[in-house]
């Protein structure tokens, strides 16, 4: 089967399509021919390498941890899933950057890590959403849920987990400013529910968010880190929260504390899907949580976009960056 791997970290040339043998499925795994393939923008930091490691992965390693497709052959001992079932998963166990290998045409995966498709959504759908929306469903209804009379800022609001953030803050009444790169990502930003868009590389988003909600915003959604945590702090309401879930521009350096104080208190909050991810039976249940939110509405995922999996490198380069909105599915 085709694989995409990398020999050592570096710019997205060092992704290589290659020609490698999958073994049978060994005990508790089933064999999936993946259909859709996430791109999520932990590939890119395994792909740089550096970011989450302390000690070097071992090389080669084949990019990726979140895929859809048809369950193909049983190891021994596999109960949870059938040969032609339709199965999503994201993250095999232990952290999502650890143990990849869903850049590839098949893949076994442990099968307690696998859940069943609702006929509702589609295989490109599963892999568009998984992730991002574990990280919206932690944040929106685990860490701080939007409700009306709140203002929600979401930085890069037309982004994968952004866009998923708008929806669900906007479906729970709150008034919510979405920060974007571009023009077009603000219209993006506007149909899927930002009642304010900021283009933050242009204007001052501080003063932007100061004039729209002069009282402060109660809370900020920051995917984008380097850039946006310090300054998102001067546009906090008294008692506000701040969820940095990413790094899309950088580390977030250390906080003092102490600022946390000017605005009466005010509250971090620094989530890692990871957690959700390493439980099986919690798993399923916020995949239904998320599923059910794409059946009834709550959730669109029009702006998919697609790459031939030969093509992750181009992808790769896209998502650097930053040229378009929503998710990125890589097609085998
Ligand atoms: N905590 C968790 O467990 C968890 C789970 C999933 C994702 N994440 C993190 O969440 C972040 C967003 O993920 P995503 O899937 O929504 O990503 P994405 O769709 O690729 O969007 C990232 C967006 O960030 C903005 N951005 C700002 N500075 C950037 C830079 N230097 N390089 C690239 N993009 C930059 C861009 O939007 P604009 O053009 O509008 O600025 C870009 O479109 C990532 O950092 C990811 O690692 C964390």
């Amino acid at each position: 089967m085709k694989a995409i791997r990398i020999h050592g970290h570096g710019a997205p040339d060092v992704m290589r399509l290659e020609d490698i043998e999958l073994p049978p499925p060994g005990p508790g795994e089933a064999q999936v021919r993946h259909t859709a393939i996430a791109l999520n923008f932990s590939d890119i930091n395994v792909r740089r390498g550096g970011f989450y490691q302390k000690d070097p992965l071992p090389m080669p390693i084949i990019l990726g941890n979140e895929a859809a497709g048809i369950v193909t052959a049983l190891g021994p001992g596999v109960t949870e899933v059938a040969a032609g079932d339709r199965v999503g998963y994201c993250g095999v166990g232990s952290n999502f950057w650890a143990r990849t290998g869903a850049y590839a045409e098949e893949r076994n995966v442990p099968a307690a890590r696998l859940v069943k498709l609702p006929d509702a959504i589609s295989d490109r759908q599963a892999a568009a959403l998984m992730l991002k929306g574990l990280t919206a469903a932690s944040i929106v209804n685990r860490i701080f849920r939007p409700k009306p009379g709140d203002t929600v800022m979401v930085h890069a609001a037309a982004s994968g987990v952004g866009l998923l953030l708008v929806q669900w803050s906007k479906h729970y009444g709150a008034t919510v400013i979405g920060t974007v790169g571009n023009a077009e990502k603000a219209r993006i930003a506007k149909d899927h529910g930002c009642d304010h868009t900021i283009l933050y590389r242009e204007a001052d988003f501080v003063a932007e968010a100061k004039r729209i909600a002069p009282g402060g915003v109660n809370a900020v959604f920051d995917g984008v880190g380097l850039d946006t945590f310090e300054k998102s702090l001067d546009c906090m309401a008294p008692f506000g929260m701040i969820v940095n879930y990413g790094n899309a521009s950088g580390h977030v350096p250390p906080l003092d504390i102490l600022k946390l104080s000017l605005k009466g208190s005010l509250s971090v909050s620094r989530p890692g899907v990871s957690q959700f991810l390493g439980d099986p039976v919690r798993f399923r249940q916020v995949a239904g949580e998320l599923f059910d939110a794409v059946a009834s509405g709550i959730l669109k995922t029009t702006a998919i976009r697609t790459y031939p999996l030969a093509d992750a490198a181009t992808a790769h380069r896209d998502a650097e960056a930053a040229s378009h909105a929503g998710p990125v599915v890589l097609l085998p």
